[in-house]
């Protein structure tokens, strides 16, 4: 049974409509994208699932209808966003970024041993533990925001954009991390790019956003095999 599904769904901010039919589907565990150049709809999607636009069609989660929950609701079942531009706590260390995120977790043995085993993934962060998230480069800031996101320990990771403004190699060594997450906790990612080779070292399948609708879907293999996906998301 799928995770998160979103069948039809529109958007509007006011009465602007952005989203005109946005259906896909991630699987429980499994990791999937979102592909779409500038102004394609994407962060608007995310939004939709969280509640924070006007909404229509029917977003489902683990069974249960979320449309128009609002954040709040789609947080506490499960539903961790890591939002474009990060949005890490800048005079708060390392340590205190993530126990943020945390914040509504009792068990605190575990706490301590996710802190410890996102260390061990993402010794980049491990390296700065004590420092202020502002001393951090972009690349190590959008580890933060993730690991941060992970430490709520939610069933869905929601990632908008992670390469977003970082140098070719540090948006590589943001994605490595990413995939090493996904590959030892199993956990579930919805993965907002508008590069497809980053994107697809972690997801599974992919759907393709243009101009507010979702067009081709697919998994990463028969994507790749389409020539105008190649051209337009693939670099030819
Ligand atoms: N707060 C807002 N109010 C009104 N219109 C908005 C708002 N945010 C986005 N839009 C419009 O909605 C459309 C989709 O924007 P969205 O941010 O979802 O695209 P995107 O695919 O995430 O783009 P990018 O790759 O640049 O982040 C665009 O035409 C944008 O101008
Ligand atoms: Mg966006």
């Amino acid at each position: 049974m799928a995770l998160l599904e979103l069948e039809d769904v529109t958007a509007a901010y006011g009465r602007v409509r952005v989203l005109e039919g946005v259906s896909l589907s991630v699987p429980d565990g499994g990791a999937v994208g979102i592909l779409g150049s500038n102004g394609a709809g994407k962060t608007t999607t995310l939004r939709a699932i969280s509640g924070t636009v006007n909404v229509g069609g029917r977003i489902t989660f683990d069974g249960q209808d979320i449309t128009s929950v609002g954040p709040e609701k789609t947080a506490a079942l499960g539903i961790a966003h890591v939002p474009e531009g990060r949005g890490t706590l800048p005079n708060l260390s390392v340590r205190e970024n993530l126990l943020v995120g945390a914040y509504l977790r009792r068990d605190r043995a575990e706490i301590r041993a996710d802190i410890d085993f996102l260390l061990d993934l993402f010794p980049h962060l491990a390296r700065r533990i004590s420092q202020n998230a502002s001393a951090l480069s972009g690349g190590e800031q959008q580890m933060l925001a993730v690991g941060r996101a992970f430490m709520a320990k939610p069933r869905l990771l929601v990632l908008d954009e992670p390469s977003l403004g970082l140098a070719p190699s540090t948006a590589q060594d943001v994605y490595e991390a990413i995939e090493r997450l996904r590959k030892e906790s199993g956990i579930a990612m919805l993965v907002v790019e508008q590069n497809a080779n980053l994107a697809f070292r972690v997801v599974e399948a992919a759907t393709i956003l243009e101009t507010g609708r979702s067009t081709i879907s697919g998994t990463t293999e028969e994507l790749r095999g389409r020539d105008e996906i190649r051209k337009a998301y693939l670099g030819g």
